[in-house]
């Protein structure tokens, strides 16, 4: 029951309406609006600026304080001490595992790593240069035509199945979008290798030539993973949710995910990131591209600044610049032109009165692609790294709304368009 009570006073209605208010365990409280329907009014808020969608134990963000909790771990101890499928298994199941269940956790990962041969076949219906996110939005969506063992979303374990499918089979699906557009045989997954160290298996190496993975560049690996794995109400994750409210089954919801975090604003921010230093080319061009960003009437906008959220610094980007800076100096490419003229265009950033007037700083997105370009991960693939990453947080949510109380999401709408008006003749 709320406590806290808000009254509201709406021109046309007499009486004032007494809406609950609910404290969560930290954060912003919330008023609740459902009574409002009965009475013919709506909210408005284009962008859910201001809209708690569900209520969820998973992660929380203090956006101004740059504070990110998964089930109330800070990301800076996980990244530090933990791993990205211990991780998935916080998100999943709400504590961190014992090791025995750790064990179990990570050979059940392993135990589903490989895709059904038949789904292979349906990369030859895409064209070699398509965009990795295209084929990923296809392949983990054609997931379901596979596990119909497991598609009771009603069912706990059918559930948890399905869980370990997607955690499992993501990083086999991404290196195979890679493989297919470079024209090379898809490698197996290694169940000997850890999560990270498979996937850059899967990627690099080749049926007639098998190096072992650096573990510099696995653990790198590892923590852009962990880093990605879980981010709240963002718009892919409130898409899964969204499909998910119509009962979709757990693969179709993950794919409605994927094609969300596609766009540029989200998590194809990272390739922009790449793509936009390339642009710019040199250091004697980030004034202009600098004068572009804070000019209304172009459309340019710094690619791996600002967030909707963080308005101080954004905690995963932190972790990720620590990251980033180990791996150059481990791979020697402290010296790299296209990075060096990224850290100068991040210091002028950081400093200049546009930016700081509005809160925009480095976003985890500017860090993980100076990475991924550095562990030799083609820019195209960069939003499939963070599809892959994000997966476990996808799936918690989701299963989260499924093993609750649920509506349909049916969003209303403040309508401009014509009255009614007869059809001519
Ligand atoms: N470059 C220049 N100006 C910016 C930028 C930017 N990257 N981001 C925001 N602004 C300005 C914007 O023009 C506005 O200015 P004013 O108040 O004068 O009109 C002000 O800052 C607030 O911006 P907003 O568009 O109202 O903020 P938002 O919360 O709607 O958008 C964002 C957040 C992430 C979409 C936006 O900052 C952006 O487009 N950034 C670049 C893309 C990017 O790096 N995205 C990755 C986000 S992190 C990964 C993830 O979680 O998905």
């Amino acid at each position: 029951m709320a406590d806290k009570k808000a009254t509201l006073k709406i021109d046309g209605i007499d009486e004032a309406l007494e809406l609950p208010i609910y404290e969560g365990t930290m954060g912003p409280d919330v008023i609740d609006v459902r009574s409002l329907t009965p009475k013919g009014v709506f909210t408005f808020d284009p962008g859910f600026v201001s809209t708690a969608s569900c209520e969820s134990k998973i992660t929380y963000i203090d956006g101004g304080k740059g504070v990110l909790l998964h089930r109330g771990y800070p990301i800076e101890q996980l990244a530090a001490k933990s791993d990205f499928l211990e991780v998935s298994f916080l998100l999943l199941h709400g504590e961190l595992p014992t090791p025995e269940e750790k064990e179990k956790f990570v050979s059940t990962i392993g135990k589903h790593t490989m895709v059904n041969e038949q789904l292979a076949e349906f990369f030859n219906g895409f064209r070699r240069d398509a965009h990795p996110m295209a084929l990923m939005c296809g392949v983990v969506g054609a997931l379901s035509a596979f596990y119909h063992d497991s598609l009771d979303i009603t069912n706990a374990d059918h559930r948890e199945i399905c869980a370990h499918r997607l955690i499992a089979k993501m990083p086999t699906l991404a290196a195979m979008v890679y493989k297919y557009s470079i024209g090379q045989p898809f490698m197996y997954p290694r169940n000997d290798l850890s999560y990270s160290e498979n996937f850059l298996h899967m990627m690099f190496n080749t049926p007639c030539e098998e190096k072992t993975v650096s573990p510099v560049l696995a653990n790198a690996m590892d923590k852009v993973f962990l880093l990605h794995a879980d981010h709240e109400q963002n718009a892919s994750t409130s898409t899964v949710r969204m499909a998910g409210s119509s009962g979709a089954n757990p693969f179709a919801c993950i794919a409605s995910g994927i094609a969300a975090l596609w766009g540029p604003a989200h998590g194809g921010a990272n390739e922009a990131v790449l793509k936009m230093l390339t642009e710019i080319g040199d250091e004697s061009r980030i004034e202009e591209f600098m004068a572009k960003a804070k000019d209304k009437s172009d459309p340019f906008r710094l690619m791996g600044f600002g967030h909707r959220v963080y308005k101080s610094y954004d905690p995963r980007a932190v972790v990720m610049k620590q990251c980033c800076d180990e791996v150059l100096e481990e791979l020697g490419l402290q010296d790299d032109p296209m990075l060096k003229m990224a850290m100068k265009l991040e210091k002028i950033a950081l400093e200049d009165e546009y930016f700081k007037a509005r809160g925009l700083y480095p976003n985890v997105d500017f860090y993980s692609g100076i990475i991924l370009k550095a562990i030799g991960i083609p820019t195209e693939l960069f939003t499939v790294i963070f599809a892959t990453g994000r997966t476990p947080g996808w799936i918690a949510h989701w299963n989260e709304m499924i093993g609750g109380e649920y509506r349909i999401a049916r969003p209303r709408q403040l309508y401009t368009g014509h009255t009614k008006r007869d059809y001519p003749g």
